[in-house]
């Protein structure tokens, strides 16, 4: 099923508002630059603030606000989950890592300030979204907080986020099947995005079922993203993605394209997309900017 005109404008309408609400709030919780450490917290604003889809934001705040969970908690978790993300952008540029010199329509943070700084720069990007959702600013109740900190662990370290980035390394050139580029991109892509999906249920102290669903949701939509990420270096350009381009094929990554080639790794982000739909029927039209953002998850252009 395509989108509709009133459906792009709807979510395209929620999106802006959603992201500048998470700009003006990582803005508030990021530290100013002063004193003789001040190049470390500039890093942490370029690589955080001025960019991004803020996908990931949008997430947990509509989660969230299918369980009426208020919005200023809900937006610092969102803004611990972008830090977060940013830092793992820094990280994923490294010259060690994936050596890309753009990133969201800028020089990477190694190429605008250095690569020590990048890499403390991400540490400190990391610690400070724990730090964030431990506070009693994030939930007033212990319990949810530490829920949503173990799960964090969970979605970002070695069986997750960091792990499926060492297979992603582990793999150039070489030539996986379809399974464990599929365990790969879960951890290092959906983890996160099934968590930004958990998170606002949790927060909003939701049913084991509906919770579940979230989850489900999340992990389909997290794969779909990835292989659509894939796509657009496959096929998309610098001025839309604000990104280098082509780089996949030319270091041998193994993804869903490698595997499949373009047109069925397109019709496996499709599927994605609609079972991702189908994991919330259990809600009413609340949910409906959830299923519009699945599908805008594959039409994108950035
Ligand atoms: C890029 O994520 C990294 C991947 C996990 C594919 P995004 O495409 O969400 O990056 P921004 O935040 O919009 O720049
Ligand atoms: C990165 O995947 C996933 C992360 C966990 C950061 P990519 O390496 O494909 O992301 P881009 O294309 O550089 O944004
Ligand atoms: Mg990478
Ligand atoms: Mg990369
Ligand atoms: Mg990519």
């Amino acid at each position: 099923m395509s989108t509709t005109l009133t459906d792009l404008s709807r979510i395209e309408t929620a999106f802006a508002e959603s992201a500048a609400f998470t700009e003006a709030t990582l803005d508030a919780l990021l530290p100013k630059p002063s004193g003789p450490e001040s190049r470390l917290l500039e890093a942490m604003r370029y690589a955080t603030l001025s960019g991004g889809k803020r996908l990931r934001a949008f997430l947990v705040l509509q989660t969230g606000s299918l369980f009426g969970v208020d919005r200023r908690p809900l937006g610092r978790v969102a803004a611990a989950v972008e830090c977060l993300h940013a830092y793992s952008l820094v990280h994923d540029d490294l010259p060690a890592m994936d050596n890309d010199d753009l990133r969201r329509g800028k020089p990477s943070l190694h190429k605008a300030f250095d690569e020590a700084t990048a890499i403390l720069a991400g540490d400190a990007l990391l610690t400070l979204a724990f730090g964030l959702i431990a506070s009693p600013d994030a939930h007033g109740d212990p319990y949810v907080r530490c829920e949503l900190l173990s799960r964090l662990c969970v979605a970002s370290g070695h069986a997750g986020m960091a792990g499926g980035q060492m297979m992603d390394l582990a793999f150039e050139g070489k030539s996986p099947g379809l399974p464990e580029i599929t365990r790969l991109q879960r951890m290092k892509t959906a983890a996160l995005i099934t968590f930004c999906c958990e998170a606002g249920a949790i927060m909003g102290k939701s049913s084991p079922r509906m919770l579940q669903a979230l989850s489900n949701y999340g992990q389909d939509v997290g794969l779909a993203f990835q292989i659509a990420d894939d796509l657009l270096d496959a096929e998309g350009t610098v001025a839309e993605t604000g990104k280098s381009v082509g780089k996949d094929a030319a270091r041998g990554k193994c993804t869903v394209i490698s595997a499949l080639g373009v047109e069925r790794a397109r019709a496996q982000a499709e599927a994605m997309v609609s079972q991702a739909i189908a994991h919330l029927d259990l809600f009413d039209e609340k949910a409906d900017l959830l299923r519009a953002a699945a599908r805008f998850v594959i039409e994108r252009r950035a």
